[in-house]
């Protein structure tokens, strides 16, 4: 089995699950729609819903952009898999991890569109707010770790070939 037929299963996962953060980008893309607007209606679909969205403009900006830019990121990852100085086992991590990091971001962001007060900035006595903050807690460690390792292994001088 060639490095390529190794990594296919891995790049398959991160492909899926980058679409699958990107499309929910579009969900939250309707919800921002309606919050804007100030009600659930789509033309030319009849019938409208009048009700104001919680969150404020930025709030839905961040979940939306979010989910978009992490889903991109993941894809990005998916096409540089093969060139990135990890063994399978570390590719495979990385790939978790990433994957783990665009969940986390999006739902803690989601937080401070849904739930009043609860943009997850620093931990007070709201559970809310805490969850938002739990959540980048996770996501931020995750993708601080992943990108410090790519730069120190990509940078650091190559081991001379035996
Ligand atoms: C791959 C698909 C999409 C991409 C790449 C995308 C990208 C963007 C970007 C870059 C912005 C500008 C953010 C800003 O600076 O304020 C934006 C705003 C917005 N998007 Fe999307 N979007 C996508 C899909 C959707 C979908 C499906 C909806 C659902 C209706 C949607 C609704 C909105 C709304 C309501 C705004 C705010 C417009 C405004 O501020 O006037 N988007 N989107």
């Amino acid at each position: 089995m060639t490095a390529t037929d190794a990594l296919r299963p891995l790049r398959r996962l991160l492909i899926g699950h980058g679409a699958l953060l990107m499309f929910i980008g579009g969900v939250i893309g309707f919800g921002f729609l309606f919050h804007l607007i100030g009600a659930i209606t789509l033309w030319p679909f009849p019938g409208t819903i009048e009700f104001q969205m919680p969150g404020s403009y930025k709030a839905w900006r961040m979940s939306h952009l979010e989910a978009l830019m992490n889903g991109s990121i993941i894809w990005l990852v998916a096409a540089l898999l093969p060139h990135l100085p990890f063994s399978i086992t570390g590719l495979r991590r990385l790939s978790y991890g990433i994957i783990v990091t665009g969940w986390t971001l999006v739902a803690g962001a989601l937080f401070d569109a849904l739930f009043p007060n609860s943009r997850g900035l620093a931990a007070n006595s709201l559970l809310t707010n805490n969850i938002a903050f739990g959540l980048f807690y996770v996501g931020i460690l995750i993708v601080m770790a992943i990108l410090a390792l790519i730069a120190w292994r990509s940078l650091r001088p190559e081991p001379p070939s035996p």
